[in-house]
C-alpha cells in the first residue's frame, strides 16, 4: 500500500500546565511537569518524522497553556482554511495566532462567523467532514465550513462532557472509514454513525476513558495511547499499525495525540 505522506502544524508545550477548567479533565489541584510534558511531545514530533510525515510547528505564546493543542487552532481541507473561534476566553487569543501563521504561509484563511474549535470538532473523511456540537462548536459553524469546503457537512451531537470535542470520541482510520464510542453520542447521531459507517470499528467505554479515541492515523500507522489495550489490539486485528505514544502530561489538560496534531490537508 503506497501512503501519502501528511503534513501536519504542531506546537511545543513550553508554556503547558493548567491553571483554568473548561473540560472535566482539568485540574489545577493536581501539578504538571512541563517538561516532562515537552519530552512526550518531543516523542509524538519524532515519531511523524520517522513515518516520513512533514511537520511544521507554530511559536507557542506565554500565557496561552492549551496552545499546545494545535488541532483546534484551525481546520484546513483542499488547501483552504477555515479559521477558528474558542468557546472560552482563556483560550480566545488563539484563533487569530493560528490565523495569522496560515496567513504568513500564504494560505486562503477565512475569519470565522461563529464558534468552532478547528478540528477538535471537525473530522475529515473522504466524502464527509464530520462536525461535532454540544459542548463547543456551533452548529453554525457547521453550515459555515459547508459552505466554505464546499464538503457535506455531518453535524453530530455530544452528550458526554468527558467528550466535549468530536476528536475525543471518534477518529478517521482511513478514508470513509472511522472508529468511535457510541455513547458520546445522542440517539440520533448513534443512527447517522451506523448509517454511514456500518463497518466502524466500535471502541469500549475504557479504551473512551484513557483517549484511545484522540488518536492520529495515516491510513496504516495509528498512533494511540498505550493506555488504550482493547482498541490497539483491534487495530492489529484489521491490519493497521499501532504506534502507542504516552502523553500522560497532555492528558491533565484533556488532550492526547489527535489534539497536538493539526493536519494541513493540500
Ligand atoms: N484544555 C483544552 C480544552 O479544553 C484541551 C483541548 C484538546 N484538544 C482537542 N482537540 N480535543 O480546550
Amino acid at each position: 500500500m503506497k501512503l501519502q505522506p501528511r503534513h501536519y502544524l504542531m506546537c511545543r508545550p513550553s508554556y503547558f500546565t493548567v491553571e483554568y477548567i473548561i473540560n472535566p479533565w482539568m485540574d489545577p489541584e493536581v501539578p504538571t511537569d512541563t517538561a516532562l510534558a515537552v519530552a512526550q511531545w518531543e516523542k509524538l514530533v519524532e515519531i511523524y518524522g520517522q513515518l516520513g510525515h512533514k511537520v511544521d510547528f507554530i511559536d507557542p505564546i506565554p500565557g496561552l497553556p492549551d496552545m499546545v493543542f494545535a488541532a483546534n487552532g484551525a481546520t484546513v481541507v483542499d488547501g483552504r482554511v477555515l479559521g477558528a473561534q474558542f468557546r472560552n476566553v482563556q483560550r480566545a487569543d488563539e484563533g487569530p495566532a493560528y490565523s495569522a501563521w496560515f496567513e504568513s504561509a500564504g494560505y486562503d484563511v477565512k475569519a470565522p462567523k461563529h464558534v468552532n474549535e478547528g478540528e477538535g470538532d471537525f473530522l475529515v473523511t473522504e466524502n464527509f467532514i464530520l462536525a461535532g456540537t454540544g459542548f463547543r462548536t456551533d452548529p453554525g459553524g457547521h453550515a459555515e465550513a459547508q459552505e466554505w469546503f464546499g464538503r457535506p457537512v455531518i453535524s453530530l451531537q455530544l452528550i458526554d462532557p468527558r467528550y466535549y470535542h468530536l476528536d475525543t470520541a471518534l477518529f478517521v482510520l482511513e478514508a470513509d472509514q472511522v472508529a468511535y464510542f457510541p455513547g458520546a453520542f445522542s440517539p440520533g447521531s448513534q443512527q447517522v454513525l451506523a448509517r454511514l459507517f456500518p463497518e466502524a470499528l466500535l471502541v469500549s467505554a475504557e479504551d473512551a476513558a484513557v483517549f484511545g479515541l484522540n488518536s492520529v492515523s495515516d491510513g496504516h500507522n495509528v498512533i494511540v495511547p498505550p493506555q488504550a489495550t482493547q482498541l490497539i489490539a483491534d487495530l492489529t486485528a484489521r491490519g493497521y499499525n499501532p504506534i502507542t505514544v504516552d502523553l500522560s502530561e497532555l492528558l491533565k489538560g484533556g488532550g492526547g495525540p489527535k489534539c497536538c496534531t493539526l493536519e494541513i490537508r493540500a
